[in-house]
């Protein structure tokens, strides 16, 4: 049986007492209630220390991380810092990194390597804009930005990830894939896994959804056939609205 996850990116909002009130309210509905399914919140660099030490029901993850080790990086935190704090996942290849900070595939492939020598969990993003899912080639697209950064891993480190479709067009403008296109997708990708790794590990792969995932959608999005969870942005915000999408799986 794949692993059903439901993940918030809280991107960059909350002011710290938001943010620790929020994640409180989440640890503790997780801890009194059986859910189907593993929690996870990718929260703003800055509060990781804070969110890490006080989290003892659901993971921890940082939104971002460099993939050298030490240097001249101002700014930037690395994945050993973050392994080091106790942070162990972490968001690569998300659209607005891609598209917002110009990170390049080979970019990516290298986050994806220092994560995995690090024993950092990677939730590998990709997604294909309006443009390319108008143009009948979004399949093309988003297999090959998982062939470019994260397919080269061994199977053993393959099988540490998880991966989240999150088409472009549906992140934060409130439209969503339908169920039939995401699962479509989701299928795909599968397919692809299967024929580069094997049946068994494509099996095995958890796939998330995201992209206006919200708590009246969640459950007809959540419950395809290979749809293993949600990437959940805006509607991780508010504790009863990520609670809604996280008892999808009761
Ligand atoms: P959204 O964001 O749920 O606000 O569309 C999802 C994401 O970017 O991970």
């Amino acid at each position: 049986m794949r692993k059903k996850i439901v993940a918030g990116n809280w991107k960059m909002n909350l002011l710290l007492d938001e943010a620790e009130k929020l994640n409180k309210s989440i640890d503790d509905a997780v801890n009194q209630n059986s859910f189907g399914c593993e929690v996870y919140n990718f929260v703003p660099s800055i509060y990781l220390k804070s969110i890490v030490d006080n989290s003892k029901n659901i993971h921890i993850g940082a939104q971002n991380g460099h993939p050298e080790k030490v240097g001249a990086f101002t700014g930037e935190i690395s994945m050993n810092q973050l392994s080091a704090i106790g942070s162990k996942a972490v968001l690569i290849g998300h659209s607005e990194r891609r598209q917002l900070f110009n990170e390049s595939e080979a970019f990516l492939k290298e986050k994806v390597n220092a994560a995995i020598e690090e024993d950092i969990k990677v939730f590998f993003c990709c997604g294909e804009s309006l443009e390319q899912r108008e143009s009948g080639k979004y399949i093309e697209v988003v297999i090959s930005q998982l062939k470019n950064s994260l397919f080269h891993l061994p199977v053993e480190d393959f099988q540490k990830t998880v991966i989240a479709y999150e088409p472009i067009w549906a992140i934060g403008t409130g439209k969503t894939a339908s169920p039939e296109q995401a699962n479509a997708m989701h299928k795909a990708i599968r397919e692809a896994i299967s024929k580069v790794y094997s049946p068994a590990i494509a099996e095995s792969t958890s796939i998330l959804y995201g992209g206006s995932c919200n708590p009246a959608n969640a459950k007809t999005l959540l419950s395809q056939s290979d749809i293993d969870g949600g990437l959940i942005g805006g509607a991780s915000l508010k504790t009863e609205d990520f609670l809604t999408i996280i008892s999808t799986y009761k």
